[in-house]
């Protein structure tokens, strides 16, 4: 018995003296040091009380991540994630927690937060107490035994390019929605770009909901902006030029036009949405289509080579026809521009395919059976207004603009675009690679594809037009256009 007693105590005075040599030695000074040094490493990844993110996700070794996920091993309340239960509906049902990343970010900065505490306590009772001090160490070696129990599960692949809100459309929406990708060669590069740390000009163009028509401050709240926060957020950096170029009313014949002047010449991705503005009753050898072709060939064909998206609103008040005086799904440019989108290779996210079904069914919050606004009429008739404390439910805020969340949504969509490419920069081996040439992304594989992305580089680097096909319309040949006759001051 007093044997035990004996070596309990030389243990705890042996463990006491250590940790005053290790406090002590190699001019440590000030708690703050103490601290640090008490810290354990994987603590260290992160600044505590840093909202950035740990930098990017996708260099981190296994080890690493696996740190990481130990630091969420229990995850904390998510305190900051504004509640969104209107999305519920369909969410619930689909995979949980697939894309419901808004809060990973603080989850992490909150937990690193908590964990030097604990030893800091340690060291501030150590002198009072030797036996009190071995109880607190055997419950901090069972407590990192736990931990290295959890971690030897297998780390889930990192997202590079996480959503910094909870986010409206569920994972399944997201993904009808992203109706067409293609090799997302421009886009990649453009992505790698962003993943290595370089600023980018990012234009959006189109009609008044690009403008921010519906949202209740177009300046923070139209997809655009909110588009342009997701950038921000993901791929933090000053000198990003982000710009909303929309002008209420117009169409794609307007912009074709106009292109030089209204697009600036260094974009490295330009965001076109003009399918609700155009005539949805046209052959493709009209005017209004040929316009659409002549742009997108323009936008192609800029200085940089931007990556161009091609983003489908729905106005369901809108798409009559057919016996039907509304929600008609397939009353729309969309299809036009579509199949001219795929042809050139053009990621082209549609809102419809996200959410029709939700729609038709008159579901929250993407509910179209009253709107934000008083007295609108659609199709002779009153659309009724939805009182202020059931607006989260519907998805216009007019019969034409969506609402606050009817924007979120679409900026989810173009913010999916990008997060699939970050993904698929990170799988072929890093932005470097990509940037290099030296990974054929994209799925495309063969030597063709490769060759073909070789010479569209090797021209750009000589500050050559990029290579296009010939054009998808018959007889739709460029022109070189000299008509743009818009003032100056009315663009601005
Ligand atoms: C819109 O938001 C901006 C930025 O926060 C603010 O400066 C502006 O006053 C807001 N406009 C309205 C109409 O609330």
């Amino acid at each position: 018995m007093a044997g035990q007693q004996l070596v309990a105590g030389f243990l705890a005075g042996a463990c006491f003296v250590t940790l005053l040599l290790l406090l002590t030695s190699e001019g440590c000074r000030g708690p703050a040091c103490l601290v640090e040094r008490l810290q354990p490493l994987s603590a260290r990844l992160q600044p505590a009380g840093s909202l950035q993110r740990p930098g990017p996700l996708w260099q981190l070794t296994q080890q690493q991540q696996q740190q990481q996920q130990q630091q969420e091993q229990p995850p904390p309340q998510p305190t900051e994630q504004p509640a969104e239960p209107a999305a519920a509906v369909d969410q619930a049902a689909a995979e949980p927690g697939a894309d419901g990343d808004g809060g990973s970010a603080a989850q992490q900065s909150l937990t690193v937060q908590e964990e030097p505490t604990q030893p800091q306590q340690q060291a501030q009772a150590a002198p009072t107490g030797a036996a009190k001090e071995k109880q607190q160490q055997q419950a901090s070696e069972q407590q990192q035994q736990k931990q290295q129990q959890l971690a030897v599960a297998p780390a889930p692949p990192a997202d590079p390019a996480p959503l910094p809100w909870a986010p409206v459309l569920s994972a399944a929406q997201l993904k009808r929605g992203l109706s067409f990708y293609g090799t997302g060669q421009r886009l990649e590069r453009l992505v790698a770009k962003l993943m290595a740390g370089q600023p980018i000009t990012a234009v959006t163009i189109g009609g008044s909901v690009t403008w921010g028509a519906g949202a209740t401050n177009r300046t923070t709240h139209s997809f655009p902006a909110r588009f342009f926060e997701f950038l921000s957020a993901a791929f933090p950096h000053k000198d990003h030029a982000l710009m909303n170029k929309a002008i209420s009313a117009t169409n794609a014949g307007t912009f074709a036009t106009c292109t030089e002047r209204l697009v600036p010449a260094e974009s490295d991705l330009v965001v076109v949405e003009f399918t609700f503005n155009e005539a949805p009753e046209l052959p493709y050898t009209s005017p209004n289509r040929r316009s659409f072709e002549a742009l997108l060939r323009k936008l192609l064909r800029m200085p940089r080579s931007p990556a161009v998206v091609v983003l489908h609103h729905y106005g369901w008040y809108h798409s009559a026809g057919d016996g039907i005086s509304a929600g008609l799904y397939y009353r729309a440019a969309e299809t036009h521009l579509s199949t001219m989108a795929q042809y050139y290779d053009i990621p082209s996210p549609s809102l419809r395919n996200a959410v029709y079904q939700e729609m038709q069914a008159d579901i929250a919050p993407f509910k179209y059976s009253k709107v934000h606004m008083c007295c609108m009429q659609a199709g002779g008739k009153e659309v009724p207004q939805a009182a202020e404390e059931e607006r989260r439910q519907y998805f216009y805020n007019d019969v034409i603009h969506p609402a606050d969340h009817g924007h979120q949504a679409l900026a989810e969509l173009l913010a999916g675009v990008i997060r699939s490419a970050a993904r698929n920069v990170a799988a072929a081996g890093g932005p470097a690679a990509v940037l290099d040439g030296s990974s054929s992304s994209g799925g495309g594989g063969g030597g063709q594809a490769q060759q073909a992305q070789q010479a569209q580089q090797q021209a750009q680097q000589q500050g050559q037009q990029a290579v296009l096909p010939p054009p998808m319309i018959p007889g739709n040949a460029d022109q070189a256009t000299t008509l743009c006759a818009m003032q100056a001051r009315g663009l601005a």
